[in-house]
């Protein structure tokens, strides 16, 4: 039985999800895949900061949060450790980065992630940002210091987008990738055909969970775009930065748009793509309409799907959750099975 000790830093939607995940999965983990998971400390910027050592009792987080709002009254558990603080003093050997992403910069997340590398802790983050701004250093920090950076979460939360295609479809040349990767503006294009308009459709996902802190990323497109520039890096051996994508998101679309294409059979949805061509490569968002009888017509709400195009194969897709509490907080446990498995393989 090997222990994973976790450091969470920030306590949002994803990291409930995870705890609400482990309350429920603790014993299955253990004896399906020999992994006792503990979370031993959290850190949020709002909510408080708590550590002990031995684990905390994931459903006693939750209940506290839900009690007071924050974990403040968690005794004698709680501390006063700011994120740096944490990654040093915890012990754990995992730490998990889950503060709202920031696309320009990665930050506060690139430093987090970056110290925990140094320290030859291993990371599993659905944000976004850090690599989207700094992938390369922090693909050879994690080599150098034998840790594994897992992140999964950044591409259709918990559907397993990105480990179907590095374990299993590189080989078979990956030459195009195009699909629905935001899971907000396509629930909200959902809504919006059911006659929602788009603040109340916005407002929705937000309190889903499905919505970045900062909304306005998921609704110009730029959330997609990142995911966009990590399959290039990770998948496609392509050094792209987010101003490499032609990116359009969905707050052009009027009500008046969306019925006349529902009127004619058809859909609006956010397409992110990234090719193959003879001038290197062609990455984009933007909204198309699409007709009823499209593979992707189908793929609402919050789903996500993702076909990748390959030499071999011809065409795989996946269809799964995009965005939301459990779904995200789902590929934490991925990675760490990933970390799990990587860490003894013989
Ligand atoms: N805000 C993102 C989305 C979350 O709606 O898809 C998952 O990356």
């Amino acid at each position: 039985m090997k222990i994973y000790k976790l450091a969470l830093i920030g306590f949002g939607n994803v990291g409930q999800g995870l705890a609400r995940i482990l309350s429920e999965k603790y014993d299955f983990l253990k004896s399906h895949h020999e992994v006792d998971i503990r979370i031993v400390a959290v850190c949020d910027a709002i909510k408080g900061s708590v550590a002990n050592a031995e684990g905390l009792d994931p459903a006693e987080l939750l209940d506290q949060l839900g009690r007071d709002g924050d974990l403040r009254n968690m005794h004698p558990y709680h501390n006063d450790w700011n994120a740096t603080q944490t990654i040093e003093r915890s012990g754990a050997s995992i730490m998990l980065e889950l503060t709202p992403t920031h696309l320009a910069t990665g930050e506060p997340a690139l430093t987090h992630v970056k110290q925990a590398l140094r320290r030859g802790m291993h990371v599993s983050m659905p944000n976004k940002g850090p690599l989207v701004t700094d992938y390369p250093a922090l693909r050879t920090l994690a080599k150098e210091n034998g840790a594994v950076l897992g992140v999964e979460g950044t591409v259709m939360s918990g559907t397993p987008a990105l480990c179907l295609a590095r374990e299993s479809l590189m080989a078979a040349g990956i030459s195009q990738v195009q699909g629905i990767l935001n899971g907000t503006t396509n629930y909200m294009l959902d809504a919006m055909e059911h006659g929602c308009d788009f603040e109340t459709a916005l407002a929705q996902a937000q309190s889903n969970g499905y919505a970045e802190a900062d909304p306005s990323g998921d609704v110009d497109g730029h959330d997609a775009a990142a995911k966009v520039v990590i399959l290039g890096n990770l998948l496609m051996d392509l050094p792209l930065s987010l101003q490499d994508v032609a990116c359009e998101g969905i707050s052009g679309l009027t009500q008046e748009d969306i019925q006349s294409a529902r009127d004619n059979n058809q859909h609006w949805k956010l397409l992110a793509t990234i090719k193959r061509n003879s001038a290197g490569y062609h990455a984009s968002v933007k909204p198309e309409r699409i007709s009823a009888d499209h593979p992707l017509a189908s793929v609402r709400g919050a789903t996500n799907a993702i076909t990748y195009q390959t030499e071999i194969l011809g065409e795989v897709t996946l269809i799964g959750p995009g965005a939301g509490r459990m779904e995200t907080g789902f590929a934490l446990v991925e990675d760490i099975l990933a970390i799990h498995s990587q860490c003894n393989h013989d």
